[in-house]
Order: C-alpha cells, then structure tokens, then sequence
C-alpha cells in the first residue's frame, strides 16, 4: 500500500481524502514510478469540484503531473528502464506516492532538471509552449497580455514570451503579485481588481493595443480582453479560473474587429508522441538555460486539501507542488 490523495465524492477541497492505496503491477507498455514531487494545477480543482466529470469514476486518485523514477518496467517497454528519471503530464492518479503509467506519454529528464522543476512544469510549462509558440507565434515586437501574470501558467508565460523578445502586460491580483510578475519577465503589471485594464492596455500600448490575450480567468474577464485587442488581434482563452465564459454571439468578434478566437488544450498539442518530446525539450532547453526558472510552492502530500484552497483562494504564486 502507498500513501496517495483520493476523491469519494466530488466537491471542495476538503474532498481530497489522504489514504493507503494499493497499486497495481505495471501491465504491457506501462511502467511503474516512485513519485518525488507531484504538480498541482487548476484543472485537479475542475476534477475534484465534478465540474469536469471523472472519467475513471469514483473514487479517483487525484492530479496530472509528477516526476520521478522509474521502480518496475512492464512487458514492451523498450526505451525506459529501471532507475531512470522521468516527468508526464497525463490522465488522473497523479497525487500518489507511486503509480502505473503508459512509458509512451513520459518522458526522461535532463540530469539539469530536478523532479521538483519537473513536477512543477510539466502542464503549466508544456502549456505555455504551445501558446507561445503555435496558438500564436510570439516573438520580437509582439505585444502580449497575460491573465494572471503570477500564477502557475502565468509567471512561466511572462518569463518565456519577455525571453521571446515581446511586450508583456500581466494582469495580477494583488500589489505583491506584480512585484513577482516583473521580477519574472512581465514589463507591465495591472491591478486588474482595482483598476480597468482595457483602459491601462489602452494606456500603456498607446492605443495600439495587443497581438494577443491569454485568458486562462474565462468569466470574469469576458467579454472585455477582446477589447484589449488590436484589429485581427488573438483572444486565447485557456481556462476558466473564475468560472466558464457563457455562450456568446460569434458576430462579437467582427464587431470588435475581426478577432480571432480559440479555446485551446495541452491534450490536442501534445497527443502525439514526436510532440510531446519536441515540446519537452523545448521546455527542458529554456528551464536548464534558466531563461526560464520554476519557483514553486511546497506542500507535503498529505496537505493537498490545503493546497487546494490556497490556489482556489489566489494565495499561490508561481507553481504548486506536493511532496509525497
Ligand atoms: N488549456 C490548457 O491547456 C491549460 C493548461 C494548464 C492550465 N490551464 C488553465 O490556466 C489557468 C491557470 O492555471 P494555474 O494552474 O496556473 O493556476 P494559477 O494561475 O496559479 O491560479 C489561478 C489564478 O487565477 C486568478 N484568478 C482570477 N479570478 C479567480 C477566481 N475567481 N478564483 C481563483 N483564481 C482566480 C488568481 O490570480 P490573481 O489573484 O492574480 O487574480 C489565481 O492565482 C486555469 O484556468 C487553468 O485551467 C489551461
């Protein structure tokens, strides 16, 4: 039996259920890994509120993302072996000591990355590398905003898209969080509680406005981040941290000056197997040059409920990690 975060039944962090569980011997093509560090992110909060509907059913083994070492290799595994050290982003069963994975969706670690970095950037960081790099191609002279500018997905996005050569605007909660989000690449911060942040855009872009919006907040900064937005300007909504963006007439966007829209998700990105690996070393290549860092909150794993509602109540920065 091993020490792992469960869900009985779906609702507020208190949900998360510190318990033994038994594991079972790594099947064809899968391997068995004893985790050191397991990410937390928005989407297990989605999982354990039943807002996205458990596809193993009840109960589940919380989380998405761990790093660590591989302790047994099932038959067909050729390229993993006993020992090494390896990261995934992947379905549910993340928040454990040990679990059984498909070999085919992790992925070994440069000696440079330790398992807390991995741990802490194997969703968030894949995810801005999509963003960055294929949602829309951020580069020199790009002027972008970023939603949340402190968070998980937000500090490792204003590091990259500042190291890309762009403009960035963050948007944060708190005077604290902008302090954070410009010591991490954010040129320009907004108070977006206090203040109107089409108006700062306005203000700081000197009415050019921006290429693109990241938008992982959903409800509470639509429809307004399209304002923020330079004629066929991107509005690249992520997530949902406030709750999800209502049902909207597509005529919005020609009105607002033929935008462009997209909802994207890591799965579609990283579904194939050449993908994922390129997009790793894309990640592992700006974290080990430390263009990129990953600071990260620690918790141990039996304190997951109380992870939870730090990230919920917007008292986390940067990336939050449990330590089985
Ligand atoms: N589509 C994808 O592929 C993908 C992948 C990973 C993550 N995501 C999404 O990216 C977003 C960020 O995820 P994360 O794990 O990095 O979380 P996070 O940004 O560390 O935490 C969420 C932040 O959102 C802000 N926020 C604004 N309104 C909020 C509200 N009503 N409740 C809670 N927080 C609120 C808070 O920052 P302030 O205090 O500064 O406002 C909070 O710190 C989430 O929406 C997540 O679902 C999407």
């Amino acid at each position: 039996m091993v020490a792992a975060v469960r869900v009985h039944k779906a609702g507020g962090p208190e949900a998360l259920v510190y318990e033994d569980v038994q594991i079972a011997a790594p099947g064809q093509g899968q391997i068995k890994i004893k985790q050191h560090a397991c990410g937390v992110n928005f989407i297990d909060c989605y999982f354990r509120m039943g807002m996205y509907p458990s596809p193993v059913g009840m109960p589940f083994i919380a989380g998405n993302e761990s790093a660590g070492e591989v302790i047994e290799v099932g038959p067909g595994v050729t390229d993993l072996k006993k020992g090494d050290r390896v990261a995934y982003v992947g379905p549910l069963g993340g928040y454990a000591a040990e679990r059984v994975f498909n070999a085919d969706r992790a992925v070994k670690l440069p000696d440079n990355i330790t398992y807390e970095q991995a741990a802490g950037m194997m969703l968030k960081g894949l995810t801005v590398q999509y963003l960055l790099n294929r949602t829309y191609k951020v580069g020199k002279g790009t002027i972008c905003l970023i939603h949340a500018a402190a968070g998980g997905v937000g500090l490792i996005a204003c590091q990259w898209a500042n190291h890309l050569g762009a403009t960035v605007i963050g948007t944060v909660g708190s005077k604290d969080k902008a302090e954070i989000a410009k010591k991490n690449g954010a040129h320009h911060t907004i108070l977006y509680r206090d203040e109107d942040f089409v108006a700062k855009v306005k203000e700081i872009t000197s009415g050019k406005l921006c290429d693109v919006v990241y938008d992982g907040i959903g409800k509470d900064t639509f429809p307004a981040s399209l304002d923020c937005l330079r004629p066929m300007g991107y509005f690249v909504s992520f997530g949902s941290a406030s709750g999800q963006i209502d049902a909207f007439n597509i005529n919005i966007l020609q009105a607002r000056g033929s935008l462009f829209a997209t909802r994207p998700t890591l799965n579609h990105y990283a579904a194939k197997r050449d993908d994922l690996v390129s997009m790793a070393n894309d990640l592992f290549k700006v974290v080990g040059s430390s263009a990129v860092k990953i600071p990260a909150h620690k918790y141990a794993l039996k304190d997951a409920a109380q992870s939870h509602k730090d990230l919920e109540g917007r008292k986390t920065t940067g990336s939050v990690i449990l330590i089985p």
